[in-house]
C-alpha cells in the first residue's frame, strides 16, 4: 500500500480556482501599488472585500464545505458532485441534514457559516470571549448558531471538537493536529486561489515582488501561499512569516524543530492570536525556506493605522504583514530592488 504522509500538502489548486469561477460572488481581489509613509513602494493584495465576507477566509471554509458535501453525496449516491449541481434540490435536501461545526477567531467562522448557507446546510460556531461581539451578529446573519465557548481560542477549539463528537456535526477546523489533517488541507487548498490570482497579475505586470510578508495565526494562509509561491512563481521572493509576539507558535515550532505551543498574553491582533500551530501548515512552511518575524502590539496597531490612512480600512491582524515590512525597512531600503508584497487580510467590519 502507498504510504501517505499525513503532513503532505499537494493541493489541487486548479480545482479550487475552477470552483470559485463558478461562484456568483467571486471576483479576483484588487492588487494595489501603494507608497508607505516613508516613501517605500509596495504591493498590497486587498482581501478586505473578498466575496462580501471582508476577509480572505471566504476562500477557505466555503470550498471545504463543498468538498465535504461532495464526499457525503458520493457516499449516498456513488456520484461525483460537480459545482454546477450544488443548487439542485436533491443535493440541497441532503445538505439540509448536515451541520458544520468549528471554532473561530472570527473570519473562519464566517466562512463556515457562509459556505453552509450557500449549500443549504447548518452551521454552529464556537467563539471564545476574546472574539468581538460584532462577529457573533454577522454569524447569526449568515444563519449560524453561535455558542460562546471558553475564555480563549484554544477552549473554543476543544468545544467544537466535543460538539462534533457528541452531535455528529462535521468538524470543519482551519487548524490541524495529529489525527485531524485532511479537512484543513482543503481549507488551505481554497486559499491557494490568492496565490494563483497574484501569479497571474505579476505575469502580466512583469514586476514581481522581492519579499512577501505573510501574517499567520495557525499558519494556513502563510503555508498555502508559501507552497504555491515556491511551486510556480517565475521570480522567487523571500518569504517572511509574521506573528504577534504574544502568539508566535510557528516561530517557536521552527526553533524547536517540532510543532510547539507558544503561550503569551491576549493579542490585539485577535485573528492571529493562535497559540498552537497547524501541524500541516508548520510542516509546509519548514520546507519553503521562510523566515519568521514577530510583531509587538504597538507595531500591529500602528500598521493598521498606516494602512487605513492609505485607503484600505483594516485591523492590526489585517495589516500585520505591513507592520513587519515597516520594522525591516531600515535594513532593506538600501537594496534598490526591494519591492515587497503584503496581504491586507481583512477589512474593518
Ligand atoms: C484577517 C486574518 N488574517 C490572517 C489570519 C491567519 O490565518 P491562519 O490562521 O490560516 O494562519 C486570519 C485567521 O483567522 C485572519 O482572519
Amino acid at each position: 500500500m502507498k504510504h501517505v504522509d499525513i503532513l503532505d500538502f499537494a493541493p489541487d489548486f486548479k480545482r479550487a480556482v475552477a470552483f470559485f469561477k463558478e461562484q456568483q460572488n467571486y471576483a479576483v481581489s484588487p492588487l494595489r501599488r501603494l507608497q508607505g509613509p516613508d516613501g517605500q513602494t509596495f504591493w498590497a493584495k486587498d482581501e478586505t472585500g473578498r466575496m462580501g465576507l471582508g476577509a480572505f477566509k471566504a476562500l477557505g471554509a466555503p470550498y471545504a464545505v463543498a468538498r465535504l458535501l461532495g464526499d457525503t453525496w458520493f457516499a449516498h449516491t456513488g456520484e461525483t458532485l460537480t459545482p454546477d449541481r450544488l443548487l439542485d434540490a436533491d443535493v440541497r435536501a441532503l445538505a439540509a441534514t448536515q451541520t458544520f461545526a468549528c471554532a473561530s477567531a472570527g473570519n473562519h467562522g464566517l466562512g463556515v457559516a457562509a459556505g453552509a448557507q450557500a449549500v443549504g446546510a447548518k452551521s454552529r460556531i464556537h467563539l471564545a470571549r476574546t472574539v468581538p461581539a460584532s462577529f457573533a451578529e454577522r454569524l447569526k446573519g449568515l444563519g449560524a448558531e453561535v455558542v460562546w465557548s471558553g475564555t480563549v481560542y484554544d477552549e473554543s477549539v476543544a468545544a467544537a471538537i466535543a460538539d462534533a463528537s457528541q452531535t455528529g456535526a462535521t468538524l470543519l477546523a482551519d487548524g490541524s493536529w495529529p489525527g485531524y489533517t485532511e479537512t484543513p488541507k482543503w481549507v488551505m487548498e481554497g486559499y491557494c486561489v490568492i496565490a494563483e490570482e497574484l501569479r497571474a497579475s505579476f505575469e502580466t505586470l512583469g514586476h514581481w515582488p522581492s519579499h512577501v510578508y505573510l501574517q499567520a495565526g495557525v499558519g494556513g494562509l502563510a503555508a498555502a501561499m508559501a507552497h504555491m509561491i515556491r511551486l510556480n512563481w517565475t521570480v522567487q521572493p523571500e518569504l517572511i512569516v509574521v506573528e504577534p509576539a504574544a502568539a508566535a507558535c510557528l516561530k517557536a515550532s521552527h526553533e524547536a524543530g517540532t510543532a510547539t505551543r507558544s503561550d503569551g498574553p491576549d493579542s490585539n491582533m485577535g485573528r492571529l492570536d493562535c497559540k498552537e500551530p497547524s501541524i500541516v501548515a508548520w510542516h509546509v512552511l519548514e520546507r519553503c525556506n521562510v523566515t519568521y518575524q514577530t510583531l509587538s502590539e504597538k507595531e500591529g496597531a500602528s500598521a493598521a493605522e498606516a494602512v487605513t490612512k492609505l485607503g484600505i480600512a483594516t485591523t492590526p491582524s489585517g495589516a500585520a504583514g505591513f507592520g513587519a515590512l515597516c520594522t525591516q525597512l531600515s535594513d532593506k531600503t538600501n537594496g534598490k530592488d526591494f519591492l515587497p508584497l503584503v496581504i491586507i487580510s481583512e477589512g474593518l467590519a
